[in-house]
Protein backbone atom coordinates (compact mmCIF):
# COMPACT_ATOMS: atom_id res chain seq x y z
CA UNK A 1 0.00 0.00 0.00
CA UNK A 2 1.34 3.71 -1.33
CA UNK A 3 1.90 6.11 1.25
CA UNK A 4 1.50 10.06 0.82
CA UNK A 5 4.13 12.40 1.85
CA UNK A 6 2.75 12.95 5.42
CA UNK A 7 4.94 16.69 5.57
CA UNK A 8 1.97 17.72 3.38
CA UNK A 9 -0.48 17.00 5.56
CA UNK A 10 1.08 19.67 8.40
CA UNK A 11 0.72 22.47 6.03
CA UNK A 12 -2.18 25.01 7.56
CA UNK A 13 -4.86 25.76 4.64
CA UNK A 14 -3.99 28.61 2.71
CA UNK A 15 -5.84 30.44 4.84
CA UNK A 16 -5.30 34.00 3.87
CA UNK A 17 -6.36 34.71 0.18
CA UNK A 18 -9.86 32.21 0.45
CA UNK A 19 -10.75 34.09 3.24
CA UNK A 20 -10.52 37.29 1.64
CA UNK A 21 -12.05 35.91 -1.75
CA UNK A 22 -14.91 34.90 0.80
CA UNK A 23 -14.95 38.05 2.49
CA UNK A 24 -15.07 39.58 -1.00
CA UNK A 25 -17.82 37.55 -2.23
CA UNK A 26 -19.99 37.71 0.58
CA UNK A 27 -19.88 42.31 0.79
CA UNK A 28 -20.67 41.67 -2.98
CA UNK A 29 -23.74 39.98 -2.40
CA UNK A 30 -25.02 41.95 0.05
CA UNK A 31 -24.31 45.12 -1.87
CA UNK A 32 -24.61 44.74 -5.19
CA UNK A 33 -24.50 47.85 -7.02
CA UNK A 34 -21.09 48.86 -4.89
CA UNK A 35 -17.53 48.92 -7.25
CA UNK A 36 -14.72 47.64 -5.14
CA UNK A 37 -11.56 48.68 -5.88
CA UNK A 38 -8.38 45.87 -5.04
CA UNK A 39 -5.26 46.62 -4.06
CA UNK A 40 -4.79 43.28 -2.56
CA UNK A 41 -2.85 40.68 -4.51
CA UNK A 42 0.99 41.17 -5.96
CA UNK A 43 -0.22 40.78 -9.62
CA UNK A 44 0.01 43.63 -12.44
CA UNK A 45 -2.40 45.02 -14.50
CA UNK A 46 -0.08 46.92 -17.18
CA UNK A 47 0.18 45.27 -20.40
CA UNK A 48 3.71 44.12 -21.71
CA UNK A 49 5.57 46.81 -23.75
CA UNK A 50 6.31 47.20 -27.01
CA UNK A 51 9.80 45.48 -27.43
CA UNK A 52 8.29 42.54 -25.30
CA UNK A 53 5.54 42.02 -27.62
CA UNK A 54 7.65 42.59 -30.58
CA UNK A 55 10.29 39.68 -29.70
CA UNK A 56 7.22 37.49 -28.85
CA UNK A 57 5.54 38.15 -32.55
CA UNK A 58 8.73 37.46 -34.04
CA UNK A 59 9.95 34.65 -32.19
CA UNK A 60 6.45 33.17 -32.87
CA UNK A 61 6.89 33.49 -36.56
CA UNK A 62 10.40 32.09 -36.06
CA UNK A 63 8.93 28.55 -34.52
CA UNK A 64 6.70 28.70 -37.45
CA UNK A 65 9.29 27.73 -40.23
CA UNK A 66 11.57 24.87 -40.01
CA UNK A 67 14.34 26.52 -40.31
CA UNK A 68 14.21 28.47 -37.55
CA UNK A 69 12.25 25.99 -35.57
CA UNK A 70 13.67 25.71 -32.08
CA UNK A 71 13.25 22.63 -29.85
CA UNK A 72 13.63 22.10 -26.39
CA UNK A 73 15.57 24.64 -25.04
CA UNK A 74 18.41 24.40 -23.26
CA UNK A 75 18.04 23.27 -19.83
CA UNK A 76 19.80 25.86 -18.24
CA UNK A 77 18.63 28.98 -20.30
CA UNK A 78 18.98 29.97 -24.02
CA UNK A 79 22.78 31.94 -24.55
CA UNK A 80 21.47 34.98 -25.23
CA UNK A 81 19.49 35.64 -22.39
CA UNK A 82 22.13 34.20 -19.47
CA UNK A 83 24.94 36.21 -21.31
CA UNK A 84 22.50 39.70 -21.08
CA UNK A 85 21.36 39.21 -18.04
CA UNK A 86 25.06 38.44 -16.51
CA UNK A 87 25.70 41.72 -18.22
CA UNK A 88 23.25 44.24 -17.22
CA UNK A 89 21.96 42.67 -14.16
CA UNK A 90 25.45 42.05 -12.64
CA UNK A 91 28.42 43.71 -14.46
CA UNK A 92 26.78 46.78 -14.70
CA UNK A 93 26.49 46.78 -11.60
CA UNK A 94 30.21 45.90 -10.46
CA UNK A 95 29.11 42.39 -9.79
CA UNK A 96 31.33 39.52 -10.79
CA UNK A 97 28.64 37.13 -12.19
CA UNK A 98 28.98 35.37 -15.44
CA UNK A 99 26.63 33.32 -18.04
CA UNK A 100 27.11 30.21 -16.69
CA UNK A 101 26.24 30.96 -12.77
CA UNK A 102 22.71 32.25 -14.18
CA UNK A 103 19.90 29.22 -14.40
CA UNK A 104 16.82 30.36 -16.18
CA UNK A 105 13.32 29.33 -14.88
CA UNK A 106 9.81 29.81 -15.24
CA UNK A 107 9.95 32.66 -12.18
CA UNK A 108 11.13 33.28 -9.08
CA UNK A 109 8.19 31.00 -7.02
CA UNK A 110 9.49 28.28 -8.50
CA UNK A 111 13.15 28.34 -7.79
CA UNK A 112 12.39 29.86 -4.36
CA UNK A 113 10.17 26.74 -3.51
CA UNK A 114 12.95 24.63 -4.97
CA UNK A 115 16.37 25.76 -4.20
CA UNK A 116 15.57 23.97 -0.68
CA UNK A 117 16.09 20.71 -2.56
CA UNK A 118 20.06 21.12 -2.70
CA UNK A 119 20.48 21.69 1.30
CA UNK A 120 20.20 18.33 4.20
CA UNK A 121 17.19 17.20 5.41
CA UNK A 122 17.89 18.66 8.33
CA UNK A 123 19.00 21.85 7.89
CA UNK A 124 17.57 24.60 10.20
CA UNK A 125 16.35 27.63 8.34
CA UNK A 126 15.22 31.14 9.32
CA UNK A 127 13.19 33.09 8.17
CA UNK A 128 11.85 36.64 8.67
CA UNK A 129 8.59 37.10 10.38
CA UNK A 130 5.94 38.33 8.67
CA UNK A 131 7.07 36.53 5.12
CA UNK A 132 6.49 35.47 1.81
CA UNK A 133 4.88 32.41 2.70
CA UNK A 134 6.46 29.95 0.08
CA UNK A 135 9.82 29.76 1.93
CA UNK A 136 8.19 28.33 5.01
CA UNK A 137 5.69 25.84 3.33
CA UNK A 138 8.51 24.52 1.06
CA UNK A 139 10.29 23.48 3.76
CA UNK A 140 7.19 22.05 5.40
CA UNK A 141 7.09 20.13 2.38
CA UNK A 142 10.32 18.86 2.38
CA UNK A 143 9.86 17.44 6.19
CA UNK A 144 12.49 20.44 8.06
CA UNK A 145 10.10 22.31 10.06
CA UNK A 146 8.68 20.26 13.09
CA UNK A 147 5.03 21.23 14.64
CA UNK A 148 3.00 23.62 13.42
CA UNK A 149 1.38 25.57 16.45
CA UNK A 150 -2.27 26.96 15.47
CA UNK A 151 -1.97 29.31 18.69
CA UNK A 152 1.08 31.15 17.64
CA UNK A 153 1.66 30.60 13.95
CA UNK A 154 4.81 28.91 14.34
CA UNK A 155 6.82 25.99 13.23
CA UNK A 156 8.74 24.29 16.27
CA UNK A 157 11.78 23.91 14.21
CA UNK A 158 12.23 27.42 12.23
CA UNK A 159 13.85 30.62 13.69
CA UNK A 160 11.86 33.42 12.57
CA UNK A 161 13.23 37.21 12.99
CA UNK A 162 11.02 39.67 13.99
CA UNK A 163 10.93 42.25 11.51
CA UNK A 164 9.18 45.27 13.47
CA UNK A 165 8.70 48.91 13.45
CA UNK A 166 12.03 49.13 16.12
CA UNK A 167 14.30 47.47 13.51
CA UNK A 168 12.85 49.32 10.83
CA UNK A 169 11.44 45.70 9.60
CA UNK A 170 14.95 44.27 8.85
CA UNK A 171 15.70 41.66 10.44
CA UNK A 172 18.36 41.51 13.27
CA UNK A 173 20.70 38.55 13.16
CA UNK A 174 19.25 35.44 15.19
CA UNK A 175 20.56 34.50 18.14
CA UNK A 176 20.41 30.70 16.79
CA UNK A 177 22.36 29.47 14.33
CA UNK A 178 20.59 28.74 10.98
CA UNK A 179 21.53 26.81 7.82
CA UNK A 180 19.80 28.71 5.53
CA UNK A 181 18.80 32.43 5.51
CA UNK A 182 15.64 33.38 3.51
CA UNK A 183 15.75 37.51 2.68
CA UNK A 184 13.76 39.22 0.57
CA UNK A 185 14.62 43.00 -0.24
CA UNK A 186 12.95 44.78 -1.42
CA UNK A 187 10.48 42.98 1.00
CA UNK A 188 7.11 41.53 0.44
CA UNK A 189 5.04 42.42 2.29
CA UNK A 190 6.62 44.86 4.31
CA UNK A 191 8.45 47.08 1.29
CA UNK A 192 11.09 48.05 3.19
CA UNK A 193 14.77 47.92 1.68
CA UNK A 194 18.18 47.20 2.91
CA UNK A 195 21.13 49.19 3.16
CA UNK A 196 24.37 48.11 1.80
CA UNK A 197 26.14 48.24 5.03
CA UNK A 198 23.25 45.80 7.05
CA UNK A 199 23.33 43.39 4.01
CA UNK A 200 27.27 43.30 4.44
CA UNK A 201 26.20 42.53 8.18
CA UNK A 202 24.48 39.51 7.13
CA UNK A 203 26.90 38.36 4.33
CA UNK A 204 29.72 38.87 6.97
CA UNK A 205 27.39 36.78 9.70
CA UNK A 206 26.41 33.57 7.02
CA UNK A 207 30.51 33.11 6.03
CA UNK A 208 31.26 32.88 9.84
CA UNK A 209 28.37 30.71 10.77
CA UNK A 210 28.77 28.40 7.43
CA UNK A 211 25.28 29.25 6.27
CA UNK A 212 23.42 29.80 2.69
CA UNK A 213 21.62 32.86 2.36
CA UNK A 214 18.76 32.89 -0.71
CA UNK A 215 18.10 35.96 -1.66
CA UNK A 216 15.07 37.08 -3.39
CA UNK A 217 15.05 40.52 -5.21
CA UNK A 218 12.26 39.52 -7.11
CA UNK A 219 11.52 43.41 -6.49
CA UNK A 220 14.87 44.83 -7.08
CA UNK A 221 13.57 46.94 -10.22
CA UNK A 222 11.63 48.93 -7.48
CA UNK A 223 14.80 50.63 -5.96
CA UNK A 224 15.40 54.69 -5.78
CA UNK A 225 17.55 55.06 -3.31
CA UNK A 226 21.32 55.16 -3.78
CA UNK A 227 22.25 52.87 -0.77
CA UNK A 228 19.99 49.67 -1.46
CA UNK A 229 21.65 47.38 -3.10
CA UNK A 230 20.32 45.83 -6.43
CA UNK A 231 22.33 42.49 -5.84
CA UNK A 232 23.37 40.70 -2.75
CA UNK A 233 26.26 40.73 -4.83
CA UNK A 234 27.12 43.76 -4.08
CA UNK A 235 28.36 42.68 -1.20
CA UNK A 236 31.63 40.98 -1.05
CA UNK A 237 32.03 37.66 -0.17
CA UNK A 238 28.68 37.32 -1.26
CA UNK A 239 29.50 34.78 -3.90
CA UNK A 240 30.64 32.58 -1.10
CA UNK A 241 27.21 32.20 0.95
CA UNK A 242 24.75 33.37 -1.43
CA UNK A 243 22.25 32.41 -4.39
CA UNK A 244 19.73 35.53 -5.68
CA UNK A 245 16.41 34.98 -7.02
CA UNK A 246 14.93 37.11 -9.71
CA UNK A 247 12.14 37.51 -12.10
CA UNK A 248 10.75 39.16 -14.54
CA UNK A 249 6.98 39.58 -13.11
CA UNK A 250 6.70 42.41 -11.49
CA UNK A 251 9.25 44.48 -13.38
CA UNK A 252 8.56 43.64 -16.60
CA UNK A 253 5.14 42.35 -16.52
CA UNK A 254 5.78 38.44 -17.42
CA UNK A 255 2.98 37.32 -14.33
CA UNK A 256 1.41 35.69 -16.51
CA UNK A 257 4.20 34.72 -19.40
CA UNK A 258 6.55 33.49 -16.78
CA UNK A 259 10.23 33.79 -16.61
CA UNK A 260 12.93 34.42 -13.85
CA UNK A 261 16.08 32.67 -13.02
CA UNK A 262 18.45 32.12 -10.14
CA UNK A 263 22.13 32.73 -9.79
CA UNK A 264 24.27 29.76 -8.20
CA UNK A 265 27.77 31.34 -8.02
CA UNK A 266 30.88 28.69 -8.86
CA UNK A 267 32.49 29.92 -5.10
CA UNK A 268 29.36 28.10 -3.40
CA UNK A 269 30.80 25.32 -2.18
CA UNK A 270 29.92 22.81 0.73
CA UNK A 271 33.58 21.22 1.13
CA UNK A 272 34.28 20.16 -2.24
CA UNK A 273 31.05 20.02 -3.81
CA UNK A 274 30.06 22.85 -5.90
CA UNK A 275 25.87 24.25 -5.47
CA UNK A 276 26.62 25.55 -8.94
CA UNK A 277 26.73 22.05 -10.56
CA UNK A 278 24.20 20.37 -8.01
CA UNK A 279 21.63 23.37 -9.11
CA UNK A 280 22.80 22.58 -12.80
CA UNK A 281 21.97 18.72 -11.94
CA UNK A 282 18.53 19.47 -10.63
CA UNK A 283 17.82 21.66 -13.64
CA UNK A 284 18.71 18.80 -15.97
CA UNK A 285 16.86 16.11 -14.32
CA UNK A 286 13.62 17.75 -13.65
CA UNK A 287 13.40 20.87 -15.72
CA UNK A 288 13.15 21.21 -19.50
CA UNK A 289 13.81 25.29 -19.91
CA UNK A 290 11.60 28.18 -20.08
CA UNK A 291 9.83 28.19 -23.62
CA UNK A 292 12.23 30.21 -26.60
CA UNK A 293 9.59 33.15 -26.94
CA UNK A 294 9.52 33.95 -23.51
CA UNK A 295 13.12 33.76 -23.23
CA UNK A 296 13.47 36.18 -26.50
CA UNK A 297 10.34 37.98 -24.88
CA UNK A 298 12.81 38.30 -21.52
CA UNK A 299 16.20 39.11 -23.91
CA UNK A 300 13.80 41.72 -25.33
CA UNK A 301 13.72 43.84 -21.80
CA UNK A 302 17.58 44.23 -21.97
CA UNK A 303 17.62 46.28 -25.45
CA UNK A 304 17.57 50.01 -24.95
CA UNK A 305 14.19 50.33 -25.61
CA UNK A 306 13.32 47.42 -23.62
CA UNK A 307 14.77 48.97 -20.43
CA UNK A 308 12.83 52.10 -21.17
CA UNK A 309 9.76 50.69 -21.57
CA UNK A 310 10.38 48.83 -18.53
CA UNK A 311 11.07 51.76 -16.51
CA UNK A 312 8.15 53.32 -17.92
CA UNK A 313 6.28 50.41 -15.65
CA UNK A 314 7.81 50.23 -13.18
CA UNK A 315 7.38 54.51 -13.00
CA UNK A 316 3.40 53.95 -13.21
CA UNK A 317 3.24 51.63 -10.28
CA UNK A 318 5.63 53.73 -8.15
CA UNK A 319 3.75 56.77 -9.18
CA UNK A 320 0.69 54.90 -7.56
CA UNK A 321 2.98 53.99 -4.65
CA UNK A 322 3.68 57.19 -3.49
CA UNK A 323 0.52 58.67 -4.15
CA UNK A 324 -1.22 55.87 -1.79
CA UNK A 325 1.87 56.75 0.52
CA UNK A 326 1.39 60.25 0.60
CA UNK A 327 -2.17 60.43 0.91
CA UNK A 328 -2.38 58.19 3.62
CA UNK A 329 0.12 60.05 5.67
CA UNK A 330 -1.63 62.75 4.96
CA UNK A 331 -4.78 61.45 6.28
CA UNK A 332 -2.80 60.38 9.67
CA UNK A 333 -1.67 57.31 8.75
CA UNK A 334 1.54 55.44 9.64
CA UNK A 335 2.82 54.57 6.58
CA UNK A 336 5.88 52.16 5.26
CA UNK A 337 6.97 51.12 1.97
CA UNK A 338 6.16 52.23 -1.07
CA UNK A 339 9.70 54.28 -1.82
CA UNK A 340 12.03 51.32 -2.81
CA UNK A 341 8.89 48.69 -3.16
CA UNK A 342 5.37 48.63 -4.87
CA UNK A 343 4.01 47.23 -1.60
CA UNK A 344 2.51 50.31 1.22
CA UNK A 345 2.70 48.51 4.34
CA UNK A 346 0.61 50.62 6.91
CA UNK A 347 -0.30 50.64 10.59
CA UNK A 348 -3.44 49.83 11.47
CA UNK A 349 -5.33 52.89 12.86
CA UNK A 350 -7.03 52.70 16.66
CA UNK A 351 -5.54 49.49 17.70
CA UNK A 352 -7.82 47.09 15.16
CA UNK A 353 -6.17 44.33 14.31
CA UNK A 354 -5.30 43.79 10.46
CA UNK A 355 -8.57 41.73 9.82
CA UNK A 356 -10.26 44.06 11.75
CA UNK A 357 -9.35 46.76 9.58
CA UNK A 358 -9.86 44.77 6.79
CA UNK A 359 -13.39 44.41 7.62
CA UNK A 360 -13.56 47.96 8.25
CA UNK A 361 -11.82 49.04 5.08
CA UNK A 362 -13.98 47.02 3.08
CA UNK A 363 -17.04 47.61 4.80
CA UNK A 364 -16.83 51.37 5.26
CA UNK A 365 -14.95 51.84 1.36
CA UNK A 366 -15.09 49.28 -0.33
CA UNK A 367 -11.39 48.20 -0.45
CA UNK A 368 -9.69 45.28 -0.66
CA UNK A 369 -5.93 45.07 1.15
CA UNK A 370 -4.07 41.97 2.71
CA UNK A 371 -3.91 41.72 6.73
CA UNK A 372 -0.83 41.99 7.38
CA UNK A 373 -1.44 39.04 9.90
CA UNK A 374 -1.75 36.76 7.12
CA UNK A 375 2.33 36.99 6.28
CA UNK A 376 3.18 36.31 9.79
CA UNK A 377 2.55 36.57 13.31
CA UNK A 378 4.79 40.31 13.35
CA UNK A 379 2.45 41.55 10.60
CA UNK A 380 -0.63 41.69 13.11
CA UNK A 381 -1.34 45.35 13.53
CA UNK A 382 -0.21 46.01 9.85
CA UNK A 383 -1.37 45.69 6.77
CA UNK A 384 -0.81 45.82 2.65
CA UNK A 385 -1.79 47.57 -0.48
CA UNK A 386 -0.57 47.34 -3.62
CA UNK A 387 0.81 49.78 -6.34
CA UNK A 388 -0.12 46.98 -8.70
CA UNK A 389 -3.65 48.82 -9.40
CA UNK A 390 -4.44 51.76 -11.92
CA UNK A 391 -3.69 55.11 -11.05
CA UNK A 392 -7.24 55.92 -11.70
CA UNK A 393 -8.23 53.08 -8.70
CA UNK A 394 -5.20 54.13 -6.62
CA UNK A 395 -6.68 57.62 -6.76
CA UNK A 396 -9.83 56.68 -6.03
CA UNK A 397 -9.41 54.10 -3.18
CA UNK A 398 -7.38 56.91 -1.63
CA UNK A 399 -10.88 59.26 -1.64
CA UNK A 400 -12.87 56.26 -0.31
CA UNK A 401 -10.35 55.98 2.35
CA UNK A 402 -10.16 60.17 3.26
CA UNK A 403 -14.11 59.92 3.38
CA UNK A 404 -13.91 57.42 6.28
C1 LIG B 1 8.94 37.81 -2.73
C2 LIG B 1 8.41 37.17 -3.95
N1 LIG B 1 9.17 36.27 -4.58
C3 LIG B 1 8.72 35.65 -5.68
C4 LIG B 1 7.46 35.91 -6.20
C5 LIG B 1 6.98 35.16 -7.40
O1 LIG B 1 7.54 35.62 -8.58
P1 LIG B 1 7.26 34.88 -9.95
O2 LIG B 1 6.05 35.50 -10.57
O3 LIG B 1 8.51 35.11 -10.75
O4 LIG B 1 7.05 33.43 -9.68
C6 LIG B 1 6.64 36.84 -5.56
C7 LIG B 1 5.29 37.08 -6.08
O5 LIG B 1 4.44 37.71 -5.54
C8 LIG B 1 7.13 37.48 -4.41
O6 LIG B 1 6.39 38.37 -3.77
Amino acid sequence: MYRINENYQKLPGSYLFSTIAKKVAAYTEANPGRSIIRLGIGDVTQPLTGPVIEALHSAVDEMGKAETFRGYAPDLGYAFLREAIAENDFRARGCDISPDEIFVSDGAKCDSGNIQELFAADSKIAVCDPVYPVYVDSNVMAGRTGTYDPATGYWSDVIYMPCTEANGFVADLPDETPDLIYLCFPNNPTGTAITKDRLADWVRYARENGAVIIYDAAYEAYISEENVPHSVYEIEGARECAIEIRSFSKNAGFTGLRLGYTVVPRDLRCGDVSLNAMWARRHGTKYNGAPYIVQKAGAACYTDEGKASIRGLVAHYMKNARTIKEGLKSFGYTVYGGVNSPYIWLKTPDGMSSWEFFDFLLENAGVVGTPGAGFGPNGEGFFRLTAFGTYENSLAALERIKAL
